[in-house]
């Protein structure tokens, strides 16, 4: 894999990711994470440490790149949590029907593949009366602001290793089918500094319907 998304991205992600606004934000969408919980697109591990480990049986979390592996390591070593790594996509999920208790998504679904194939694997995975918690930036609402969102992605997809600006990662939980309580954040905090318009924030916990 290339120096850029195994090496440079991973270190780059990791101080973006880590802004206190987004820590914020980290601690707040796993706060509710309970028994047996799988993390999809784990990155370099950095909402494990909000975890509690009197509500967390045990942690699984898949992430397909070798470089967000390897810079997970430490924190890994320091889980709070019971902790299994698995290497995977969320695309193909390495486990049975209604395992898991939470299912969660920090900033991945703008990332992976097939959107669409993850939402499925969520839902087959998840126990019936399971939860899904998601925070993801999204498609503004504001047309102009889509528009530049639609404007950017080809370019977003390069710098960012397969990151879209413009997708409504809410309506395609929803419509993949999960009844969503909708969390909305203020999109004018500057989590992602002058990048903040084009990335609005949604926080979400779904169950199946
Ligand atoms: C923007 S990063 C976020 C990382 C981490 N969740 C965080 O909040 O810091 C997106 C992550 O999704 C991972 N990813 C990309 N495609 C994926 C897929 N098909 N299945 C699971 N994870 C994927 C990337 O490797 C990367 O670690």
């Amino acid at each position: 894999m290339g120096l850029y998304s195994e090496t440079i991205f991973p270190w780059l992600l990791d101080r973006a990711l880590g802004h206190p606004n987004i820590m914020a934000r980290r601690r707040a969408l796993v706060a509710g994470a309970t028994g047996e919980v799988l993390e999809i697109g784990f990155g370099s591990g950095a909402t494990l440490p909000f975890y509690d480990p009197a509500r967390v049986t045990r942690l699984t979390v898949v992430e397909p790149s070798e470089g967000m592996n390897r810079r997970a390591a430490a924190r890994l070593a320091a889980s709070p949590v019971p902790i299994t790594s698995v290497p995977g996509a969320g695309e193909r999920l390495p486990f049975g029907d209604g395992r898991f208790d939470t299912v969660v998504c920090c900033l991945t679904l703008c990332s992976v593949s097939d959107v669409g194939q993850v939402l499925a694997e969520v839902r087959r995975v998840l126990k019936p009366q399971g939860r899904f918690l998601f925070l993801e930036h999204v498609l503004a609402e504001d047309p102009s602001r889509q528009r530049w969102q639609r404007r950017l992605t080809p370019i977003q997809k390069v710098v960012g290793v397969g990151c879209h600006l413009d997708r409504p990662s809410a309506e395609l939980v929803r419509g993949a089918g999960f009844v969503l309580e909708p969390m909305p954040v203020a999109e004018e905090e500057p989590a992602f500094g002058g990048l903040a318009k084009l990335t609005p924030l949604v926080m979400g916990a779904a169950i199946r319907a």
